[in-house]
């Protein structure tokens, strides 16, 4: 099954801002049923892979995800920091991404691998021809400057394009052969 970057982005292709702010993609307005939204995404999921920022954020914001560690899947976090006891069945790692992809692949079996980021995590993923699709979420805001949605040259192939309320959301292949 597939390896997804699914993720929410500004339309100048940050992330987050430099200080980790997501206020400007939380307080938009999305229908949780609506096109491309997380719960149909989220229905296929069968493990994540996220970089140690973006657990930290998680960890630091776990009153607006729902009070409580909000994946049941198998998580790995790459990092290189000493963090307290997981919540949920969260896995610290500075293993190969071919190493952590492997053991996510034969967690999520029939499941897709969710790359939640950040943008380099999934870069290194590319890099090692582990990256199928990704879907971004465009937010109706610029930032100016933060943490970058891709930081490499991906060619793609458009699949797919829906508005859901404020957003503009669109699903990818990277291509096979080069793209363009
Ligand atoms: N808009 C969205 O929907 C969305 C989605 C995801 C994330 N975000 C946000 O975007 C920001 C992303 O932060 P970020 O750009 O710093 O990316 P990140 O991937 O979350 O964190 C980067 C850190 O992960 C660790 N890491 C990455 N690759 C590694 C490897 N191969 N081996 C071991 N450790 C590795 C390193 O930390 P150490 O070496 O220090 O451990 C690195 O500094 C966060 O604020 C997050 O909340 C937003």
């Amino acid at each position: 099954m597939a390896t997804i970057y699914y993720t929410g982005a500004s339309l100048d292709g940050f992330i987050a801002t430099p200080d980790h702010d997501l206020s400007w993609l939380v307080t938009r307005a999305l229908d949780p049923a609506g096109p491309m939204h997380y719960e149909a995404f989220a229905a296929g999921v069968g493990a994540l892979v996220m970089g140690a920022s973006t657990y930290q954020w998680l960890l630091d914001h776990l009153d607006e995800v729902g009070g409580a560690w909000p994946y049941e899947q198998p998580t790995w976090v790459l990092t290189h920091r000493e963090f307290g006891e997981p919540p949920g069945r969260v896995t610290f790692t500075d293993a190969p991404v071919t190493e952590v992809h492997r053991a996510a692949r034969e967690a999520a079996g029939e499941g897709t691998i969710w790359l939640v980021g950040g943008g380099d995590l999934v870069g290194q993923f590319f890099d090692a021809r582990l990256l199928d699709e990704v879907w971004v979420q465009l937010a109706p805001v610029t930032l100016g400057a933060g943490h970058p949605l891709l930081p490499r040259r991906v060619e793609l192939e458009l699949l797919e394009v829906a508005r859901n309320r404020d957003f503009a959301c669109v699903r990818y292949a990277v291509a096979t052969d080069g793209g363009g």
